[in-house]
């Protein structure tokens, strides 16, 4: 265990500063009940996450549906944009190339807390791999979209005066995507984002 902590601080779960991540969750029998971005920290050895009511992740948590999983540690911004927006393609990725992820945490759920709009997983880290040695640089465009997703996908849980907040939040992610890189992908995920952005706005 000691060993494990170890690891995942070297990783970058901390007790002060969220690490944001790819959670896959597993029901009984072993398959895929959901894949989600998720906030982790790590507190006595233990990794939590805050998980917002609304969403399938919430819902499962609380009603048992799974127990285990795994933490896709990855700096690729796709994959987030898949595991909020196109889930089956995103498992599809993980299930058939495990080297989509830089280190995989496995997990059990030891407890739950249940608070007003959320619930606070406890996870015990079962095993870790590390899976990528060649380290990776920052870059903004991907770290803008991490956050654009971030800002959107609390617009439904926020009231209609406090969106045009968000959306500024949002704009501007997607205006610093566009100044730092020319990539297709990272352009066609800022479009995506802008209209699911003005569809939630218009709902
Ligand atoms: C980087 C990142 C971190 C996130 N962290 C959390 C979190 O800690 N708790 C949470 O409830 N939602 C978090 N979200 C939002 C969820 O991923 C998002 O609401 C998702 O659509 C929920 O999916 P679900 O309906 O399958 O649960 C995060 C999103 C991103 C992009």
């Amino acid at each position: 265990m000691e060993n494990t902590v170890r690891l995942l601080k070297r990783i970058g779960f901390s007790s002060t500063t969220y690490l944001e991540a790819v959670a896959l969750l597993y029901g009984d029998d072993g398959s895929i009940v959901n894949v989600v971005p998720l906030g982790f920290k790590l507190r006595d050895g233990y990794i939590v996450s805050k998980v917002y009511r609304g969403g399938r992740t919430y819902e499962a948590i609380v009603g048992n549906l799974v127990r285990s999983g795994c933490i896709c540690i990855t700096q690729d911004a796709r994959l987030f944009y898949l595991s909020i927006f196109e889930k089956d393609r995103a498992i599809k990725l993980f299930t058939n190339r495990e080297d989509v992820c830089d280190a995989i945490i496995e997990f059990a759920i030891e407890s739950t807390d249940s608070e007003r709009n959320s619930i606070l997983m406890y996870a015990k880290p079962l095993a870790v791999k590390i899976l990528r040695r060649i380290p990776r640089g920052f870059t903004r465009a991907s770290a803008s979209i991490i956050e654009a997703l971030v800002w959107l996908t609390k617009i439904p849980y926020t009231s209609k005066k406090k969106r045009a907040e968000l959306v500024k939040h949002i704009e501007l992610c997607l205006e610093s995507i566009h100044r730092s890189s020319r990539s297709k992908i990272y352009r066609s995920i800022a479009r995506k984002i802008h209209i699911k952005m003005q569809k939630y706005i218009n709902a």
